[in-house]
Parts: structure tokens; sequence; C-alpha cells
């Protein structure tokens, strides 16, 4: 009973938005299988979608409807109760779908009492945070509107995944310098963590996945990008003095996902094999999608599965624990 208490007590509630400002990078699975991995782990959670799109919505079975009824707009103007927007997925988390986000980026951007960037976290996070759920998480859509600032002034903590792709670190760099580093000036925004997703190239030969892999894992700028509004130069690519890139990237990328520069140096010997590192590619997320249920409802044996309850673990514990 006192372990469970002692374990119990060093966990904070907390929200968390999955954030980058480029679409198809995974935003949208991954805040479906977290979500999921954090209620195995007994979590109450709670999934908001808050991409007018309403993707994260429709794979689990919630349609992007526009009704005349209730919706977020009511909420955020403190005229009804966060709850009466809940709905159980029957997955063992809640989610709030999607619905009617154009009109509520459109309110937002008119109408005086809703412009804060406050209203999210007042009318909505605070009253349900903690009380009613350990954890909420946020999906966003893949360029900036108006809830953006207010996910993330209600989050205060962001994962951003990255997909091989030409475009992955202007995607990282835009969000940290145009998002997070000019919120760094008024309030604490962790970034939790990086998470490489959609990997299935080969790391010995100069592919996409090795770029991305690489960069994440040993460059100075990479590191700048996540320090932005702690002193980092953006342009030049540099940490301020005293900060150490390694120990930057060792907060923020995962475990499963560290490639540290003597690995590198042994794969490019032939010293070692390259190693496999998640999140790989797998049909199962698209199909899982299709059939309207979580990755681990589709399929439980899913390789990848153990990689989301560690992502589970970096939000009960607030980041990496070094
Ligand atoms: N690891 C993966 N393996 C296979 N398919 C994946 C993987 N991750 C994501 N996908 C697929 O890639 C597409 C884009 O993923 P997702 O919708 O999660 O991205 P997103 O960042 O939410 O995009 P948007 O900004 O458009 O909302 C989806 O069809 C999804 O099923
Ligand atoms: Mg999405």
């Amino acid at each position: 009973m006192f372990q469970y208490e002692q374990v119990y007590m060093t966990r904070e509630s907390r929200a968390v938005a999955l954030q980058v400002l480029k679409g198809g990078f995974g935003k949208s699975t991954i805040a479906n299988a977290l979500s999921d991995a954090l209620a195995r782990r007994n979590n109450r959670t709670l999934l908001l979608d808050l991409d007018p799109e309403g993707h994260l919505s429709t794979g689990l079975g919630f349609y992007n409807r526009s009704t005349d009824g209730l919706d977020f707009r009511d909420v955020l103007l403190g005229e009804s109760d966060p709850s009466e927007l809940i709905e159980e997925t029957g997955y063992g988390f809640d989610i709030v779908p999607a619905q009617n986000l154009e009109a509520v980026n459109k309110d937002l951007s008119r109408d005086e009492v809703i412009r804060s960037d406050e209203q999210l976290k007042t009318q909505f996070v605070d009253p349900l945070l903690e009380d009613e759920y350990d954890y909420i998480i946020m999906d966003l859509a893949g360029s900036r509107n108006k809830l953006t600032n207010n996910a993330l002034v209600a989050s205060r903590n962001v994962i951003i995944p990255l997909a091989p792709a030409a475009e992955a670190l202007n995607g990282i760099r835009q969000t940290t310098s145009k998002l997070i580093g000019p919120l760094r000036e008024y309030m604490n925004v962790e970034i939790l963590a990086v998470v490489p997703n959609d990997l299935q190239q080969r790391l010995d030969q100069e592919t996409t996945d090795r770029e991305l892999l690489e960069s994440m894992n040993t460059s100075e700028r990479f590191a700048a990008y996540l320090e932005a509004g702690h002193g980092a130069d953006i342009d030049a690519g540099t940490l301020p003095e005293g900060m150490n890139t390694q120990e930057v990237l060792d907060a923020h990328i995962p475990s499963f996902a560290r490639v540290k520069e003597e690995v590198w140096e042994a794969i490019d010997n032939g010293e070692r094999k390259p190693p496999t590192i998640p999140l790989r590619h797998r049909a199962a997320f698209t199909r899982a999608y299709r059939d309207r249920c979580p990755i681990s409802v589709y399929d439980p044996d899913c390789d990848q599965l153990q990689y989301f309850d560690d992502l589970a673990q970096i939000v009960e514990n607030g980041g990496l624990q070094q």
C-alpha cells in the first residue's frame, strides 16, 4: 500500500498536444495509440480531436458532423459544461470528437470574448484534468489555426512526430521556432518527446530514414530546434553556451529511437548490423483506422505496441527519465 501511494504520488495529471506544422507525420495515429496505451495502464484518459478535418474521430467511429446542437464554441464561451461534449470510445478512454471546428476557428478570430489563447485551458482543461482525467491528449491540425495556440497554452506539453520525408526537419524547425519558442517567453512548454514514425528503410545507406534518425540523434542544429526560446540560435543552428547537444537529445529522443554517434560509426565501419528503429511502417495502422478501432484492438500482437507503452510512461513521468 505504501509503495502504491509512493508511485501514485509521483505522478501528476497532464495534458499533452501532438503537434508538428506538417501534415501526415502521424499526429492522429500516435494520439490514438497513445491514448489507448495510457488507458491500458489504468489511467483515466481523454482524447480531444482539435483538427477540423476530424480524421482521428473518424478512425474511432465518430463522424465529423456539423450540428446545430452543442459544440466546442459553447464550452469555450463558458456557456456549457465540457463534460457534455465527451463520448465513450468503448476502448477504455473517452473522446471529444471534432465537431464544427471550422466555425469555432472562425469565431475565435472574431469574438472578443473567446479570442484569448487561455480559453481552452480555463474552460475545458482546468475543470477536467485531475478531477475527471489523469491525461488529456490533444490532436491538432498540421497547419496553424486559432485552436493551435489555445491547445499549446492548455497543454504545455508537446509530443512531436516526424516521418522520414524531405520536409521533416523544416517541420520541426517551424513548430519550435514559430509556436513553442515564442510561448516559452511566457510559460514553460515542454517537448516530452520527438518520435520518428513510419520508418522502413535501411540505415547503412543514404536513405531518408537514416537522414532523419542521424540528424535527430547527433546534430546540434536539431538540438537547437528543441531549445527554441531557451537561448538557442535557430538560424545558426547552435545551442547557447553551457548546453550540450548530447544531453539535449538524451532528454528528448525516447530510448527506443536513440542511436548515438558511436553506433553510427560502428554501422559505417561494418562492425555492427544497423538496428531496426521504431516506429515502423505497418499496414495495421491504416487497417485499424479503416476498422475504426485502436491498433491494439485490430492487431493485439502488433510489434509496435510496446513503444506506445513507452510513450505512455514518458507522458506519466512528464518527460524522459534521465
Ligand atoms: N507507422 C505507420 N505505418 C503505416 N502507416 C502509417 C503510420 N503512421 C501513420 N500512418 C498513416 O499515414 C497517414 C497519415 O498519418 P496521420 O493521419 O496519423 O498523420 P497526421 O499527422 O495526423 O496528419 P494530418 O496533419 O493530415 O492530420 C494515415 O493514413 C496513417 O494511417
Ligand atoms: Mg491528423
